[in-house]
């Protein structure tokens, strides 16, 4: 009997391991990292991302450890017309890739975005416009083929606004209100699709040179290992990086607006 509900388990898990994966912002460290992590068990890397320099580099990685490598340029400022997810599916010799890992965001300096509204124009068309564009051409052609993974990487800062930063938490809500809707659409339509929203706390990375006090800051290593494991894994959900970060951003929920004004990580 529990040979029989292990094996169930691996079948389920062998389904779900991803052979191609499009990884969009891959220069990230923290995609970066996944994708090391994820070498062995994912074949084909499909890396997209704005600095081609970063980019080969990345590539380079991965390529003497024996994974297959294509890359793609992708600003997310100037993508609304291209269908990445065609061009991943042409590298890829007609095959749309098994998942897809959004990655890419900025964290402006908050004192400098809360005033300029060019500025936080320019972090919601990165941070949310993008993302939701891209993860609408995914629904479409995952839907069509009847399975694949989309992973998003949001963040814990989505969870409740602070005196600092609401503009990032607001364009990380956005997504993860998004893609609870896609989750509870595929839900009804198949279990081979499925839907992760990746919800880090703080990780030391270039994105966080600036941020002087971090609560209980992370390694892009330790991230990365998590996030390639959750998409060659079977789970889906919001998925917190560390896991303990879930039981604190529930009791931030509930506190009331005086006692978030001490708050200021
Ligand atoms: N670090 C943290 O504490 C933390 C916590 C929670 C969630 N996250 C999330 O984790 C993800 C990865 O961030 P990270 O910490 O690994 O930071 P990172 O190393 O600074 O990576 C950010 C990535 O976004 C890319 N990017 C920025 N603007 C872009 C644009 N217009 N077009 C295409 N790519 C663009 C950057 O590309 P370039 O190299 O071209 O600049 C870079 O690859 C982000 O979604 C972030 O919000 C981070």
């Amino acid at each position: 009997m529990l040979l029989a509900i292990l094996g169930a388990c691996h079948v389920r898990d062998t389904v779900m391991t991803p052979s191609s994966i499009l990884i969009v912002g891959a220069t990230s460290a923290i995609a970066e990292q996944t994708a090391l992590a994820l070498v062995g068990r994912c074949k084909q890397f499909v890396l997209a991302a704005r600095n081609q320099e970063r980019l080969s580099a990345v590539a380079t990685l991965l390529g003497v450890r024996g994974a297959t490598v294509h890359t793609l340029a992708y600003d997310a400022e100037h993508m609304q017309e291209v269908d990445l997810l065609a061009q991943a599916r042409q590298v890829l010799g007609g095959e749309l890739p098994d998942a897809v890992l959004i990655a890419h965001a900025v964290l402006p300096r908050h004192e400098e975005v809360v005033h300029d509204p060019i500025l936080a124009h320019r972090v919601l068309e990165i941070n949310t416009v993008s993302v939701l564009t891209l993860c609408t051409a995914v629904c479409r052609h995952f839907e069509e083929r009847g399975r694949g993974t989309l992973a998003v990487i949001s963040s814990v800062a989505a969870d409740r606004g602070r005196v600092n930063n609401f503009l990032y938490a607001a364009s990380k809500a956005a997504l993860d209100v998004y893609l609870d809707g896609v989750r509870l659409r595929w839900k009804l339509r198949s279990s081979h699709l499925r839907v992760l929203t990746i919800k880090p706390g703080y990780v030391r990375t270039p994105m966080t040179a600036h941020v002087e006090r971090m609560l209980f800051p992370a390694t892009p290593e330790r991230v990365g290992a998590a996030i390639a494991r959750l998409i060659a894994g079977h789970r889906d959900g919001r998925r917190y990086i560390p896991w303990w970060w879930r039981p604190i951003m529930a009791i931030a929920r509930l506190l009331p607006d005086r006692a978030m004004l001490y708050v200021k990580h």
